[in-house]
């Protein structure tokens, strides 16, 4: 019998990461892959399966304007509960740490289907930030009897907790998707992009949509960039709204006139991951930003004040600028004006692994399931590459 593993996805990040694993599942014959998707995204969840051509067998349709973490859950343990007993999956897969990722497992749980947990073993040890993620992710961990920790750290703070059965060390399969999708002739998708001259102008890459940062953080970012934009008219910026109407409209507002400041719509990953590559740094208070910036030898200045991703801040490529308008604002102008303190932070770094994290993923799947594929090697934690445009 070929165990049935299903994966269960909804928002972009987890598509960005689950993609390469579910296409290496589907490579493997001793595996038969399914893929869930709640939708808890909608645009944003279909551009990441639009770039890896991956075709989900269930698609719940669970986005509403104005979705809390509450009622989405509610929705997705009852429509998960139809599709598990309709595929009975002897493994279901979740990632990470949002509503669809906990509230998946615990629909699993309910159904009594064992569940893997992809990039498994994050911690920013306090439950308010990122608020509702440190929660979701540490419950997830309760429920999971496979663990996929991106790096050796992750598998100690599962150890912490009293997790050391089924723990895996595989590397982030975010490396993965960026060896797959970043590529030194790329042509942009986004006519905006096209128009935008990247080889001759600096660019500040921004993102942020964090839910603890909605509000007067948000404001006080904008602030700091705004200001950066009309001090340094040589710099352009670019920022690929998230469609949270929370984010988009408090942007347009404070940015929207301002020259050099490029408001884009969501970025597909093909776009989104070669424009990192050709920018000169990345403000974000993004997760997935955080890991792959370094990867391509980009500084990065976190918009929050603390991390479940020290690797790269440890490696000295990302940096905790907070969201303080004046300390974003000194941060970034430092890297601007200062060429020895950009090029101290300008190196590229790999903490989150070698580009074969769903390899060894659907190494270890194997394994549990008794066939006989050599158990995976944890990834060189600390290993340097040159970049993958390099
Ligand atoms: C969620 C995740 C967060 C992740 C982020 C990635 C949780 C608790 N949080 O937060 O960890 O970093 O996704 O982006 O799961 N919307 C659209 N179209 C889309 C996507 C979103 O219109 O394609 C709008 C909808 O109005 C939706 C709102 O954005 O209600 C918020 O989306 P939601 O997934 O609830 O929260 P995020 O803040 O995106
Ligand atoms: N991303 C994208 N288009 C965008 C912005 C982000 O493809 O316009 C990608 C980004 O490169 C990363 C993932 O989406 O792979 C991160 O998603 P997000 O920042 O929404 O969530 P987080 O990582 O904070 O959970």
């Amino acid at each position: 019998m070929i165990p049935v593993i299903l994966s269960v996805f909804g928002t972009r990040p987890e598509a960005v990461k689950m993609c390469p694993l579910v296409r290496e599942i589907a490579r493997r014959p001793g595996l038969q892959g399914l893929v869930c998707v709640t939708a808890q995204h909608r645009q944003m969840l279909d551009q990441v399966l639009d770039a890896f051509n991956v075709a989900p067998d269930f698609d719940l349709g669970l986005m509403r304007p104005g979705q809390t973490p509450a009622t989405l859950t509610a929705d997705i343990l009852s429509a998960m509960g139809r599709v598990l007993e309709k595929t009975r999956p002897d493994l279901v897969l979740v990632h990470g740490d949002t509503t669809t990722s906990f509230a998946a497992a615990l629909a699993a749980f309910y159904h009594r289907a064992p569940v893997g947990h992809v990039e498994a073993g994050l911690r920013s040890f306090n439950p308010s930030s990122p608020y509702p993620e440190e929660m979701n992710r540490r419950l997830t961990s309760r429920i999971a009897s496979l663990h996929f920790a991106p790096t050796c750290e992750n598998r100690c703070n599962l150890t912490a907790e009293g997790i050391a059965q089924g723990v895996f060390v595989t590397g982030n399969t975010v490396i993965d998707a960026l060896q797959a999708i970043v590529r030194p002739d790329y042509t942009f998708n986004s006519p905006a992009l096209r128009a935008l001259d990247l080889a001759n102008r600096r660019t500040l890459l921004l993102t942020a949509h964090r839910r603890e940062n909605l509000g007067q953080p948000l404001r006080q970012i904008f602030q700091a960039v705004r200001d950066l934009a009309l001090a340094h008219p040589d710099v352009q910026v670019v920022y690929p709204l998230h469609m949270n109407p929370a984010v988009a409209e408090p942007a347009r507002e404070a940015l929207g006139n301002i020259p050099g400041v490029h408001l884009l719509p969501p970025l597909d990953v093909c776009d989104m991951h070669n424009l990192m590559a050709r920018c000169t740094l990345v403000l974000t208070d993004s997760g997935g930003l955080q890991e792959e910036a370094p990867a391509l030898g980009k500084p990065v200045l976190v918009l929050r004040t603390e991390t479940e991703r020290p690797e790269a801040v440890r490696a000295g490529t990302a940096r905790l600028a907070g969201v303080l308008t004046q300390d974003i604002y000194r941060e970034t102008e430092r890297l601007l004006c200062d060429p020895v303190a950009y090029a101290a932070m300008a190196h590229a770094v790999n903490p989150y692994g070698d580009g074969t994290a769903s390899q060894k993923i659907c190494d270890a799947i194997e394994t549990y399931f008794g066939r006989t594929v050599s158990e995976p090697e944890p990834p060189m934690a600390t290993a340097v590459s040159e970049g993958i445009l390099a």
